[in-house]
């Protein structure tokens, strides 16, 4: 059966059916906010390459993480920049290290309203700007994975001490994440969740995050542990292993160049939760773009982040995650109806009103009866089309 007697038109016809037709759903409780601490900032410092980003000082990160929750995301992802570097990155599990002490200050402040991840590397604790330590012979150098595993451990636990819920590695040492699991483990942290960041490729999308962070490497690149953007496969070894090592959620970075691994890895693990990381780049292209007026950036914002949402994710980390929040709540979602009220919150604005994208939205939904076949086609009222043509047939061929 095809055509004429199948035409896909008429499931988009309105709104509400769009809505209860569409296959992807997303809503603020998928999305983590980042939030950076700068431990030796005075007041807020704007990340260049990042507008609307802004490294925060210890003791105004609440406020910063309290407005992000009055729109409606109550789950952060903490990266901290250290006042002091060195070849070891102690800062990194110094129990009064930026992140520790960010981490009980949004405790403190927020009490249970929030989860409270953390990232868990080196690099912006190191002076040398890699995930780990690194060990030199003559005229060479490398990452020891080995080496690094053990203050993986000791950072992971000296943010569950200052109250983390969740951390997530991402330095890509292998076996990080059953080292961790081990440390949290003997530390008494046996309910603190492991967010994995399995599949973390060697992407040129993490550049503004590296001013953002201050952790772009002093030499070399990250291309001997992070992943060769051309493999996809591979992911699910990676993905395989953490599993193995006893991660709760895996997580695929960047989104949006990788859409094909989250889906991948979703289907060949749905029985685990799966995160994607929509990176700093992901977020300044749309942003420069929004701001030329060359993209409709509202739009353009939800549309990626439902493609990542379709693609498999469970849950986006997405430096939008406010601004998205906010638009979902309101019903400004360019791509669906008002959320219905529910849950206590306030019926959005214009009540049960459908929005309406241009006039012919407004065109009621045939009913049946007596009417003829043309009558029944919802835009196929000639003074539904407005500009003069005539209705055509729901049979004729243009
Ligand atoms: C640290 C880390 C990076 C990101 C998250 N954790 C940078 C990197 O690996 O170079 C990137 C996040 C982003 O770009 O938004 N290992």
């Amino acid at each position: 059966m095809g055509f004429p007697t199948v035409r896909p038109r008429r499931l988009r016809s309105s709104q509400r059916l769009r809505d209860m037709v569409a296959e992807t759903d997303l809503g603020p409780e998928r999305l983590i906010a980042p939030i950076f601490v700068q431990e030796d900032a005075r007041e807020p410092v704007p990340v260049d390459a990042m507008p609307g980003v802004h490294r925060w000082p210890l003791g105004a990160v609440h406020e910063e993480a309290k407005r992000i929750l009055e729109e409606g995301v109550d789950k952060f992802l903490v990266f901290g920049i250290p006042a002091r570097k060195d070849e070891l990155g102690s800062e990194a599990y110094n129990p009064q290290g930026v992140v520790q002490r960010a981490v009980r200050e949004l405790r403190r402040e927020l009490g249970d309203r929030a989860t409270i991840m953390t990232d868990v590397c080196m690099c912006q604790y190191t002076t040398h700007g890699h995930c780990g330590i690194v060990a030199r012979g003559p005229g060479s150098w490398y990452v020891d994975n080995d080496a690094t595993l053990p203050y993986m451990g000791k950072i992971a636990v000296s943010h569950a001490e200052a109250g983390a819920d969740v951390v997530a590695p991402s330095s890509m040492m292998d076996g990080v994440v059953g080292q961790i699991r081990r440390s949290l483990d003997e530390a008494g942290f046996t309910n603190v969740l492991i967010m994995a960041y399995s599949v973390k490729y060697a992407s040129s999308f993490y550049g503004p995050f590296r001013e953002a962070a201050e952790s772009a490497p002093a030499f070399g690149d990250r291309r001997t542990y992070q992943m060769d953007p051309r493999n996809a496969a591979e992911a699910l070894k990676e993905a395989e292993l953490d599993v193995e090592e006893g991660a709760d959620i895996l997580m695929v970075k960047p989104a949006l160049p990788y859409l094909d691994v989250i889906r991948i890895v979703k289907d060949a693990f749905p029985h685990y939760p799966l995160a994607a990381y929509s990176v700093s780049g992901e977020y300044s292209m749309l942003r420069a773009a929004g701001e030329r007026g060359w993209l409709d950036e509202d739009r353009a914002l939800l549309e990626v982040l439902y493609s990542i949402r379709r693609a498999g994710a469970d849950a986006i980390i997405t430096y939008y995650a406010p601004r998205a929040a906010r638009l979902l709540r309101e019903g400004r979602n360019a791509f669906r109806g008002p959320r219905s009220h529910r849950g206590g919150q306030a019926p959005p604005p214009g009540g049960s009103q459908q929005p309406r994208e241009g006039g012919r939205e407004a065109e009621p939904v045939p009913r049946g009866g007596g009417q003829g076949r043309q009558a029944r086609h919802p835009g196929g009222r000639a003074g539904g089309l407005g500009h003069g043509l005539r209705a055509p047939h729901p049979g004729a061929r243009g």
